[in-house]
């Protein structure tokens, strides 16, 4: 018998996260016999060359998905998500969504597939990719609430300016030359900016909001302790998060590097006497999540420090959506 292939879109191929899914789809090599790429109207009729042949891009429209779909990957924005997902998994297909606006929904899996794989089965047409600093902090913190359960998060993150896509490389590219802004409220280069989206009522930013609400979901643990302070710095690629956790339960700090160690997807990097340790350089171009400076906190009882790096576009964002839809092919 032949081995079942599948049909996937790509919306927002053009972007950059689209255009990184395209890489490490032609990396991951899946059972998918068919592509088929959306933009915007802007994009219409572009050529993308992808797995050696030319694929012109299409418009999206509420028509795209009429042909019957397996699988989308949705990268295109919030707006975009929130109309056409619906669209698309009411004809059939499945939806990983990139987009912020159904991660919080109820019945909308939040899937980091290292951490909570099995919430896949339960999706009704959507599943959300979190926010890339979050999966790259819930990949070590859920092998490590397992075995010493987390009373409280510290998150202070270093946030590359990829993570606002095109037009975040561009501000750095162009305040570095002096040019104004045109992304971030304030010239990235040669500033760390304490701010990543919109400041809400309470004193934090959507980002911060993002990180605390999603990993209280991901881990399964709505009363979480947990507070966040997300920066955007003049770093071209790859998130970098110091990480301060308070456990209920006491460690060893040999158990917690074998346990970082024997993880899938994550490369312990720590050798403080030689001075190794995770760096934005080293994690770029790579799926795992880099762990390093793994360290007791002496101010606390059960306190231990972490310094987390990974590709906030790939594992961030293209990987972990791709590694759902594996999943997906795996269920059937
Ligand atoms: P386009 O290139 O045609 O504007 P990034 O975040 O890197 O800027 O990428 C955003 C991605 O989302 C791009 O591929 C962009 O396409 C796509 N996009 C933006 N708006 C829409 C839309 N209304 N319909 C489909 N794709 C969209």
């Amino acid at each position: 018998m032949k081995d079942k292939t599948y049909k996937l879109a790509v919306v927002g191929a053009t972007g950059l996260v689209g255009q990184t899914a395209l890489k490490v789809l032609e990396e991951k090599k899946l059972p998918i016999s068919e592509y088929v790429f959306f933009a915007s109207s802007k994009s219409k009729g572009k050529t993308i060359q992808f797995m050696g042949k030319d694929y012109v891009v299409r418009e999206l429209t509420e028509n795209s998905f009429d042909e019957g779909f397996d699988f989308a990957i949705f990268s295109a924005g919030g707006e975009t998500s929130k109309k056409y997902s619906p669209i698309a998994a009411s004809k059939g297909c499945i939806v990983v969504d990139n987009s912020s606006a159904f991660r919080m929904d109820k019945d909308v899996p939040l899937v980091v597939p290292e951490v909570n794989a099995s919430e896949i089965s339960k999706n009704h047409g959507i599943i959300a990719n979190p926010n890339c600093s979050t999966i790259q902090a819930v990949v070590p913190l859920k092998v490590l609430d397992d075995k010493y359960k987390i009373k409280r998060i510290v998150y202070s993150t270093y946030q590359a300016v990829s993570g606002a896509g095109w037009k975040g490389i561009t501000d750095l590219n162009n305040t570095m030359k002096g040019l104004a802004p045109s992304k971030f409220p304030y010239p990235i280069f040669n500033n760390c900016l304490p701010q990543i989206d919109v400041f809400l009522d309470n004193g934090y930013t959507k980002e911060e909001e993002k990180m605390i609400n999603e990993t209280r979901k991901i881990l399964g643990n709505e009363d979480l302790n947990i507070t966040a302070t997300t920066v955007r710095v003049p770093v071209m690629n790859c998130h970098s998060e110091s990480i301060n956790i308070e456990f209920e339960n006491s460690f060893e700090l040999d158990e917690v590097f074998d346990l970082l160690k024997n993880s899938p997807g994550i490369i312990v990097m720590d050798d403080i006497k030689n001075s190794v340790y995770p760096l934005a350089t080293i994690a770029s171009g790579h799926n795992e999540v880099y762990v390093g400076r793994i360290r007791r906190d002496f101010s606390i009882k059960n306190g231990l420090n972490l310094w987390v790096v990974a590709d906030n576009v790939r594992k961030g964002a293209a990987t972990n959506a791709i590694q759902i839809v594996e999943e997906l092919i795996k269920l059937g």
